[in-house]
């Protein structure tokens, strides 16, 4: 519509010089807005960030605090029945499992409180202040893969890399890093529940002269069409229960659609695994 309304006002315009001043102004409300567009998504979505993370950090803190209450009430009654010289040992006993109990509740609630806001400092963390770096991208997997080791040991995961020797690339290397790992790691946690050999490969390679390619393919339980659709999305997760953020994707896709200049897609098949494809420039700087 508003590329119609261009086109005929271009055709005034070659006739008519007060219509061509007035494309020219047109236009540039067009750009103002489109610019003013973008800066609210922007805003928008972070602030739906925001509101996730207050949200997320509630439950953990709610439960805490109303553990730390009980505990209250439990100590005060332990102290007046000793005050009183009428402490039980069955009382005394009972009130140290149940203060066993509480403190396990009250950590494993603080953890997890600490560790959702050490993931929204990655997702919003300004990332400007790694240096560029030129990595063997083979080798360099191979030294993330190494960080991972007690995990891929432990669920004896077979992980292998394929690709040339010596594919170099100019990249921010900490925060590939953190993608693969992060990838690794979901196949591990996610893919796997009763898969009796898995397997990641990691593949990478040139992708036309100045990109390259990395594949990280799972042979586990796949997603359904509804978590592919969700997965990148902040606080999505299918493991609330266990531990999961839904953070892990959110940041993957920032960082690597972000400060890495890549673009990152995702395959999966139900039963049969998932495929992340990443591709990266050669040279970040040189784009
Ligand atoms: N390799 C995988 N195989 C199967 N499901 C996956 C895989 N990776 C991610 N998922 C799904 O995507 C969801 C979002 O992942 P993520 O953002 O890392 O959050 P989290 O790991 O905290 O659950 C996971 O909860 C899981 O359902
Ligand atoms: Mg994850």
């Amino acid at each position: 519509m508003v590329f119609r309304t261009l086109c005929a006002y271009g055709a005034i315009a070659l006739s008519n010089a007060a219509a061509y001043a007035k494309v020219d102004s047109t236009l540039s409300e067009l750009r103002a807005t489109q610019g003013r567009l973008v800066q609210q998504e922007k805003h928008a979505s972070l602030g739906q960030l925001v509101a996730g993370v207050a949200h997320e950090i509630n439950t953990p803190l709610g439960v805490a605090f109303t553990m730390a209450t009980h505990l209250q009430v439990e100590r005060d009654e332990i102290a007046q029945a000793f005050n009183a010289n009428q402490l039980k040992r069955l009382a005394m006993e009972q009130f140290l499992d149940k203060l066993n109990e509480g403190l396990r509740i009250l950590t494993g609630n603080l953890e997890r409180a600490a560790d959702l806001i050490r993931s929204f400092k990655q997702v919003s963390a300004d990332r400007s202040s790694e240096a560029l770096r030129t990595v063997d991208l083979g080798a360099y997997a191979g030294d993330v893969l190494k960080s991972l080791d007690p995990m891929i040991r432990q669920r004896r995961v077979a992980v292998t890399i394929d690709g040339p020797p010596g594919l170099a690339i100019t990249t921010l290397p900490g925060l590939l890093a953190q993608v693969v790992s992060n990838l690794v790691q979901n196949a591990i946690v996610h893919g796997f529940a009763g898969v009796e050999r898995p397997e990641i490969l990691i593949a990478i390679g040139r992708a036309g002269s100045d990109r390259v390619a990395i594949a990280i393919t799972d042979n586990g339980n796949g997603m359904p069409p509804d978590v592919q659709a969700k997965a990148f999305d902040p606080f999505f997760t299918t493991k609330r229960d266990s531990g999961g953020t839904g953070l892990g994707l959110h940041i993957v896709h920032n960082l690597v659609t972000g400060p890495l200049q890549g673009t990152i897609d995702l395959a999966s098949v139900p039963g049969h695994g998932t495929r992340f494809l990443i591709t990266l420039p050669v040279d970040v700087a040189g784009r």
